[in-house]
């Protein structure tokens, strides 16, 4: 497998332990979108931009040796991970597919219509063309199938931290326009059900998880954590840094943005809110 290209956030050892960390933070999530969709053994799960394959191989442990999931991605060398690990951990129903989201019908070409859930998580707002992802999505899941997506809407409005401050808000301004310049999409679940329905798909639920991130200060006397505070973190002190090379920010504005973020986690007042997370399932009619 050779590389094809690398999405906006990288595809590095940092990015890859990031998606780790995150996976972890929104596995009860993912869990349960995943049970609204009917996940169960047996069925044959598509993993559309698996990464490292996080999902994936929690996916495959569900549907067992009668299911098998297959994980996609354009990153050879996060597929490489997806296989290395799921050798380890001896999960045999894991099939690794280096593809173009965007093109699933040429990258599965013996897929028409054989997948019973086909899942996508934070994908969608990082492809220029998401409209023929939803078209290959028709062409491999069955009548009667299902897709189920998490994606963002909202995203640079919806996040803050509190008290506010310039300079961080700053950052997610050019986070999203980092996203933007590359074809991506922030707000992409806006024009999600649209594209389904056009599609023959219909839209079961449509819901939102909002959450908040207390600053690890808030904790320094009751000794507690709040687990979640750890994703903005990661986020902001690994793509902080590449947005100044991709011409987004300056050197002076990351510095200063990382130095507000060392204030805000050092603050027992702070917290932050949390990027609104939308999870869609719909049914291939
Ligand atoms: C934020 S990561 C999410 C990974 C995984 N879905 C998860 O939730 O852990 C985005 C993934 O989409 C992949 N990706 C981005 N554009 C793609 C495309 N056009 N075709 C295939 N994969 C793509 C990246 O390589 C990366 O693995």
């Amino acid at each position: 497998m050779t590389q094809t290209a690398e999405y906006v956030l990288g595809t590095g050892r940092d990015e890859s332990v990031r998606l780790g960390l995150q996976h972890r933070l929104w596995s009860w999530a993912a869990h349960r979108l995943w049970e609204r969709a009917g996940v169960r053994p047996g069925l044959s799960v598509l993993d559309a931009g698996c990464g490292p394959g996080h999902a994936a191989m929690d996916l495959a442990q569900i549907v067992g040796p009668s299911g098998r999931v297959i994980g996609l991605d354009e990153s050879a060398s996060f597929l490489k991970e997806l296989g290395d690990e799921a050798k380890a951990r001896r999960l045999t129903n894991v099939h690794r597919v280096l593809g173009d989201v965007q093109s699933l019908e040429d990258a599965l070409p013996d897929e028409r219509g054989t997948i019973d859930l086909a899942y996508m998580r934070w994908v969608l707002c990082f492809v220029p063309r998401p409209e023929d992802v939803i078209r290959g999505l028709a062409a491999l899941v069955r009548p009667g199938g299902r897709v189920a997506i998490q994606d963002y809407f909202n995203y640079e409005f919806s996040i803050k931290l509190a008290p506010r401050r310039p300079a961080f808000e700053r950052v997610v301004e050019a986070v999203a326009a980092s996203w933007r310049r590359r074809g991506g999409d922030p707000d992409i679940v806006g024009r999600l059900p649209g594209m389904l329905l056009d599609h023959g798909f219909e839209v079961r639920s449509l819901e939102v998880v909002q959450r908040v991130a207390r600053s690890p200060a808030a904790f320094a006397e009751s000794g507690g954590a709040d687990s979640m505070w750890h994703w903005p973190d990661t986020f902001f002190r690994t793509f902080t840094p590449k947005l100044v090379a991709q011409g987004e920010l300056s050197q002076q504005e990351c510095d200063e943005a990382l130095a507000v973020w060392g204030e805000a986690s050092a603050d027992p007042a702070s917290f932050v809110l949390m990027p609104s997370v939308f999870e869609v399932v719909a049914v291939r009619r």
